[in-house]
């Protein structure tokens, strides 16, 4: 608007108002043109009245919330959900806190977590989601003191039933047991089960256990069982629950002002249908008396996840959750050539990075593979995004790995050349510390799907 700038004080005012209108104007169609695609799920929700549910970055928004902690359960869909934040950590150039190579692909699971097996290629991180048996200190040393941290639980029966089938071959626990039969499991765990033997906290109260716990306290000491669920609630903001995925990445993109492109996932690592087994209600609560710290964790949590629901508003969870599955919907059918991919057995998955990780002869966990067209009027960006979807734990973890290092050395080798004079900083020896970790305003809810980490 130079023309307005050239008029005398005398129409000053009506210039000014002028020049408000063409900047409103202009702040419209750039917002159009920049969040076209944001337009029409923003506009939806924004009616049913979800009044944090806005597109990014507009101006006067929060920031998106970028230092994120997340405990990786034990089957609970928690391998989509580190899918889901590699994938954002890459978007947002982000760190991500890795294990060192000696700790494989977890943070050296089943020992508790100790910031010496992070690697430190992946220093000072943003974000940490790699399975590790949780230590609230050596979390808080190692993350941001405004990390938020999140979890993810399943109904203990369908959960049991999972790692019984997936670890059958591995815990010494489950092998003992005739006819590797979960009934005569449950019939007599004490004649199986031994409490401090390699494997043992696949067997028993497993997400007590990777949440830091006492798995093998009895049922009868409620007291611990109290302390330690109102510990959980204290440390974690949102506790998601695998039974309501959606609903809890609801949750979780308010709690991080995170838009709805951000919480686009594809189900990773799970059994073929005919692995499974249905449970019968007998079997179903003695489960539950066997794993009791884990039946109290879920029902509390499960509870508090339905009240933040409520708090959101159910017409504008059910509305967010619809705009989800669509857009995943449509992101499916761009990257599988115009259809659903169809899940495979590793086997039959050409591509070797796409290969999931088998447990044993016996449980078939299935991937994806690409269609070998996709290349084909695809950007290669888009490319990579369909791969990213589909990359399971381990090879994922190494490419992050790889892309980090490299990163991590072409600063540290530019560093010289551009402050010949200063000291350089030398490859971090000690971690950096932190405050008090900060509680942020959501309560805690939770939702799981289940993961497994590949059984060492
Ligand atoms: C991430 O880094 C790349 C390369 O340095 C840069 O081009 C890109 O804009 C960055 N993206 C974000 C979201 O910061
Ligand atoms: C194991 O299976 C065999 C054959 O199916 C059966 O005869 C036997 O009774 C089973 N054992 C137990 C403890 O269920
Ligand atoms: C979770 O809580 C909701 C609300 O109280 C309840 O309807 C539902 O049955 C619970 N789910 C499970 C699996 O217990
Ligand atoms: C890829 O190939 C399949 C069958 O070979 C075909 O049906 C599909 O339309 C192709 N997709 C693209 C994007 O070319
Ligand atoms: C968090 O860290 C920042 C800088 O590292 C510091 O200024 C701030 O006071 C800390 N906040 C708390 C609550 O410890």
């Amino acid at each position: 608007p130079p023309p307005a700038l050239a008029r005398p004080p005398l129409t000053l005012q009506m210039s000014q108002r002028k020049i408000f209108l063409v900047f409103i104007a202009i702040s419209t169609v750039s917002l159009l043109l920049h969040h076209g695609g944001h337009l029409s799920w923003t506009m939806e929700a924004f009616h049913l009245g979800c009044p944090a549910l806005r597109s990014h970055p507009a101006p006067g928004l929060k920031p998106k919330h970028t230092n994120v902690a997340f405990l990786k359960t034990h089957k609970t869909a928690s391998t989509t959900m580190q899918n889901l934040l590699f994938r954002f950590a890459e978007r947002n150039n982000l760190t991500v806190a890795l294990p060192v190579q000696a700790c494989s692909h977890q943070f050296c699971y089943p020992r508790s977590f100790t910031s010496h097996f992070v690697h430190p290629h992946t220093l000072p991180p943003n974000i940490v989601t790699s399975h590790m048996r949780f230590n609230k200190a050596e979390m808080q040393r190692l993350m941001p003191n405004n990390t938020i941290y999140i979890t993810i639980l399943r109904e203990p029966g369908s959960m049991f039933e999972s790692l019984f089938s997936y670890y059958n071959q591995y815990c010494q626990s489950f092998k003992r047991v005739p006819n590797g039969s979960l009934e005569a499991f449950l019939e007599e765990p004490w004649l199986y089960y031994r409490h401090d033997e390699k494997d043992s906290m696949y067997a028993r109260n497993t997400l007590t256990f990777d949440l830091g716990g006492d798995k093998d306290r009895p049922a009868t000491d409620v007291a611990y069982a109290r302390g330690f669920l109102a510990e959980v609630d204290r440390v974690y903001s949102l506790v998601m629950i695998a039974e309501y995925f959606d609903e809890s990445l609801v949750l979780l993109r308010h709690l991080l002002s995170w838009d709805l492109d951000d919480i686009l996932y594809v189900k990773l690592n799970m059994r073929t249908p005919s692995s499974k087994k249905s449970l019968t209600p007998g079997l179903a609560s003695k489960i539950r008396s066997w794993n009791s710290i884990d039946a109290l964790l879920y029902d509390h949590f499960n509870a508090s996840l339905w009240r933040q629901l409520s708090v959101l508003g159910p017409a504008c969870v059910a509305r967010e959750v619809k705009l989800l599955q669509r857009a995943q919907e449509r992101l499916m059918k761009s990257c599988f050539g115009g259809r659903m991919p169809l899940l495979r057995s590793a086997a039959q998955i050409k591509n070797k990075d796409l290969r999931p990780w088998q447990p044993s002869g016996k449980v078939d966990i299935v991937g994806y593979d690409l269609p070998v067209n996709l290349s084909r009027g695809f950007s290669s960006q888009a490319q990579e995004l369909c791969l990213k979807l589909i990359m399971p734990e381990v090879q994922y973890t190494r490419v992050l790995l790889r892309t980090q290092s490299l990163r991590y050395r072409q600063s540290y080798q530019l560093r010289p050349a551009q402050q010949s004079h200063t000291i350089q900083q030398p490859i971090r020896t000690s971690l950096p510390r932190h405050g008090q970790l900060q509680r942020t305003a959501s309560g805690t809810g939770s939702t799981s799907t289940s993961k497994p980490a590949a059984g060492t």
